[in-house]
């Protein structure tokens, strides 16, 4: 009998439901009798407190188009992961503990960035991990694209498409900000995909004059709208010039309640164009998964089966050259993949005259 334990971890995404479809297919389309699956509830959080329930292969079956995950998420910063819990549990000590009183074999995590920390740290300390690369910010290092990215950009793209009709019939400047954490990968795809005129990530400091002098010009060329897609941890050319403990008092002070309403009341103040503020938020990470993402995370499920088949642990499965591959935990725990400035996408960007304000 081969035991597998299932937890998705940190935020949702789409896709997380049909990672599991393809992997619980995977595991038992040919092994049916010699596989028991443990959903483990609600993330680590479930692993630390024990609270999982057996399941059959068939409660993963229909979820293959279904967005959040059956089996629920939580955070469990990294960072806290070795503080005792509020009731003085060890976390990690808990976590093994549960592990070893189902008697896993494996311990399937799909999770992001934080997610694969702890990962690494439980294989570290003795446990059979697999893992499955989700989150709409694509900033998983050792993976071309994670899955919930394209349905993120989708939602994303749409939401800057109905703007644009709007703003055809206004004088305004639009400011759409999306979700990315520290990177910009989702406002960069969006952004180009809706035709933004102004794209601001994090990875490109971005400077207030060349933003209004991009706005100023499509006054000038009578265009009477512009749009701006920025990511929610943009920084500017100034704020780059302070400490991490710096610009958070900084940003305490001036109250605004997002990157958008902070870039917002800039422009405003130096244009005198209206400005309009839109902020999806966790819409991006809602509905069901896109057609791209329900083969990507069921192609990525089917590959954890096999390497669970294999014994092979340690791994995160991945997409390398449009291929699904897998990829050392170590070498991708507590790393972030940005968008390189240089990068082609950039350039051809630039060369259709969107700014990024650098
Ligand atoms: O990591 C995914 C993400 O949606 C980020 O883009 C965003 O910064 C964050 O999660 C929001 O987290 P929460 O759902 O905990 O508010």
């Amino acid at each position: 009998m081969i035991k597998v334990g299932i937890l998705t971890s940190g935020g949702d995404c789409q896709g997380l439901n049909g990672a599991m479809y393809g992997l619980v297919k995977g595991l038992t389309e040919t092994n049916k009798d010699k596989v028991e699956i443990y959903g483990i509830l609600d993330g680590y959080t479930g692993l630390i407190n024990g609270d999982y329930k057996k399941m059959k292969p068939e409660e993963f079956e229909n979820i293959l188009n279904l967005g959040g995950s059956i089996l629920g998420n939580s955070r469990q910063p990294f960072k806290k992961i070795n503080e005792p819990d509020e009731n003085g549990k060890d976390k990690v000590e808990a976590m093994k503990h549960t592990y070893k009183e189902l008697g896993l074999d494996c311990l399937v995590i799909l999770g992001g960035n934080g997610t694969h920390k702890t990962a690494n740290l439980l294989y570290k300390e003795g446990l059979n991990v697999v893992t499955l690369p989700k989150t709409i910010d694509n900033d998983l290092v050792g993976t071309d694209v994670s899955f919930g990215f394209q349905s993120a950009v989708d939602i994303a793209t749409n939401t800057i498409d109905c703007i644009h009709t709007t703003a055809a019939s206004h004088s305004r400047v639009f400011i759409v900000e999306l979700m990315g954490h520290k990177t910009g990968w989702l406002t960069l795809h969006a952004g180009i995909a809706g035709g933004s005129d102004v794209i601001l990530i994090p990875e490109i400091p971005y400077d207030l004059d060349k933003v209004v002098e991009a706005i100023n010009k499509r006054i000038n060329d009578k265009k009477h709208f512009t749009i701006l897609a920025v990511a929610e941890g943009i920084i500017s050319k100034e704020e780059m010039l302070y400490s991490k403990k710096e610009l958070k008092e900084v940003r305490k002070k001036e109250h605004y309640p997002s990157a958008a309403y902070r870039i917002g009341a800039g422009i405003m103040d130096r244009t005198g164009q209206e400005v309009r503020v839109t902020v999806p938020g966790h819409v991006q990470r809602g509905g069901s998964p896109c057609a791209y993402d329900r083969v990507l995370a069921s192609r990525l499920g089917a590959k954890a089966a096999e390497l669970i088949m294999n014994k092979e642990y340690g791994y995160m499965v991945c997409v390398r050259n449009n291929q699904i591959d897998k990829i050392e935990l170590n070498k991708v725990a507590g790393r972030l993949k940005t968008v390189d400035p240089q990068a082609g996408i950039i350039t051809e960007a630039k060369a259709m005259g969107i700014c990024f304000g650098d």
